[in-house]
């Protein structure tokens, strides 16, 4: 039994009326809280106009605080957030923060998102940089050797998922840190599938910086993103892209001084109303608390992997050790694409997830607020599906 009330959650999210809604790796469903913040933002702003004082105002301030709602998600002082879009938005700072010179090396995993490997194929194109693969082990110490093994005079970042996209492997994000910075080598996590999942202490894992959206697993809504810089590597990185929020500028003089806070990296007007949505998306979450998330997604998963390990002609293809796994559940079906695999289980069964894996697989998100009713639903759905296609 999960350790918060599940009905009430659940009644708080009317998506899951509609469907089994397993794609929060892809997008999360909105908590109405989220959505009646974001659209009684915007009513106010249709009925008064922007820049009205008490429409401005609030909207400024809650913007500021949804900075310090992600800080306390992640144990970090507000000063170290930016409130950014996207993963590809805070990746993207980190890299063109960095003066690369040709030959330079990146160490990335043989299972980036595309949002984590684009940039860097660029950065090959423009100044001669090199990318380096760690092929993911699932034996621990293997992976950790791997990884030093990667590690080289020319390496000047590493840019990892904390867990990967595809199969929802867990990185020991912690142990690879401390590897790098024993070589005075920063790492950026990629947090697209961790934050939300599972509770994360930054401070702990010591990571420098790490980008997540809030679309997914804090079910918070498309287009915000939440950018952590280590406090020391505030004025180390150069600002990139730059605008009138980023530091003080001199008319007069000319003269500029960025901000001494993550805020220097920040440009560009954006829809404040959002972050404000996102931040009740945090809270939503926090209030079912992270140790609970973890637990309840775990007792799915666990159930979810057993039944498809005995199921003929189903094959799971993330990781089946707790130290690796997460939420995340990948699997296919002999005599299936993933994409028909996909489509079916939609029509068929009103099943939400998405292709993975190169199209061979199906990928599930088992979340907080997923029931033991639908994962009874999905291990059915495969059973048949299995069955026939054998
Ligand atoms: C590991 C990972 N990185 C990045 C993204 C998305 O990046 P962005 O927010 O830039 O679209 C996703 C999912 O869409 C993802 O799973």
């Amino acid at each position: 039994m999960p350790q918060f009330d599940i009905d009430a959650v659940r009644a708080e999210i009317h998506a899951l009326d509609k469907s089994i809604y397993m794609n929060t790796g892809g997008s999360g469903p909105l908590p109405n809280s989220v959505a009646q913040d974001i659209i009684s933002a915007y009513q106010d702003v249709a009925e008064n106009g922007a820049d009205i004082p008490t429409v401005r105002g609030p909207v400024r301030d809650r913007f500021e605080s949804a900075r310090q709602v992600s800080a306390g998600l992640f144990g970090v002082d507000s000063s170290e957030i930016a409130l950014f879009r996207a993963i590809s938005e805070g990746i993207s700072t980190v890299a063109y923060g960095i003066d690369w010179n040709p030959g330079d090396e990146v160490i990335i995993s043989n299972e980036e998102h595309p949002t984590g490997i684009i940039v860097w194929l660029n950065l090959v194109e423009r100044r001669g940089i090199k990318i380096k693969k760690l092929q993911i082990s699932l034996d621990r110490e293997e992976l950790l050797s791997r990884f030093s093994d990667l590690l080289s005079d020319r390496t000047r970042l590493v840019a990892i998922s904390h867990v990967t996209t595809d199969t929802g492997t867990r990185l020991p994000a912690k142990e690879m840190c401390d590897i790098a910075h024993a070589r005075n080598i920063p790492v950026i996590l990629d947090a697209a599938q961790s934050a939300g999942q599972f509770p994360v202490d930054l401070r702990n894992i010591d990571v420098d910086f790490y980008a997540c959206t809030g679309h997914k697993w804090l079910l918070g809504g498309w287009g915000t993103g939440i950018f952590y810089v280590k406090k020391e590597w505030i004025p180390k990185l150069e600002v990139s892209w730059s605008g009138s929020g980023a530091g003080d500028w001199n008319r007069h003089t000319d003269d500029l001084e960025f901000t001494d806070s993550a805020h220097k990296f920040e440009f560009g007007g954006r829809h404040d109303t959002l972050y404000s949505g996102m931040s009740k998306g945090i809270e939503f979450v926090q209030s079912v608390g992270l140790e609970n998330v973890e637990t309840q997604s775990r007792a799915l998963t666990d159930r979810l992997k057993a039944a498809i390990s005995e199921i003929d002609g189903a094959t799971l293809r993330s990781p089946e050790s707790n130290e690796f796994s997460t939420g995340i559940v990948t699997f296919s079906v002999s005599g299936l694409s993933g994409t028909d695999l996909n489509a079916q289980m939609f029509e068929r069964w009103r099943i939400l997830g998405r292709p993975a894996l190169n199209h061979s697989s199906m990928r599930l998100s088992c979340a907080f607020f997923n029931s033991h009713q639908e994962i009874d639903t999905v291990i059915d759905a495969i059973s048949a599906l299995a069955n026939e296609n054998r």
